[in-house]
């Protein structure tokens, strides 16, 4: 069936099976491979993605079931996302495969916390498995995207 879904600020139509994972239409349908399969069975946080700002398993998201809403990618953080200015400069991942996942569950944490203590950033991220082990570098880039956020929305 024919589904429209808000991707990254653009409305888009695709035809698939309601049941369709999310993460296959982006990746397959839409070209839209930052977003990474790693387990398919919402453990590994490899596939996040926000829906209405929530950090989603796509692997686990039947299409049908954000027909309408807001869909955003790692595409759609834009490159200069304050989270993806410090995950640079703190140069955090090894092999990088699981790392589109941390840094969405990252920005929607920032998005609803402005300064996270430690707990906060464990709770957010305990779903994202890195096997690399990049999770210190992980806890300060997020540390360090807060400053940024904070020292962006003053000049603001
Ligand atoms: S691929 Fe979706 S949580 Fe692992
Ligand atoms: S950087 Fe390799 S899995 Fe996380």
């Amino acid at each position: 069936m024919a589904i429209t879904l808000e991707i990254n600020g653009k409305s888009v139509s695709i035809k698939a099976a309601d049941d369709t994972p999310l993460l296959w239409v982006l990746r397959d349908e839409l070209g839209l491979t930052g977003t990474k399969y790693g387990c398919g069975i919402a453990q590994c946080g490899a596939c996040t993605v926000h829906i209405d700002g929530q950090p989603t398993r796509s692997c686990q998201t039947p299409v049908s079931a954000v027909a309408g809403m807001k869909v955003t990618t790692i595409e759609g953080l834009g490159g200069h996302h304050p989270v993806q200015q410090a995950w640079v400069a703190a140069d955090v991942p090894q092999c990088g495969y699981c790392q589109s996942g941390q840094i969405m569950s990252a920005a929607a944490l920032l998005a609803e916390k402005k300064h996270p203590t430690d707990a906060d950033i464990d709770a957010a991220m305990s779903g994202n498995i890195c096997r690399c082990g990049t999770y210190q570098r992980i806890r300060a880039a997020i540390k360090d995207a807060a400053g940024i956020a904070t020292a962006l929305s003053a000049k603001a």
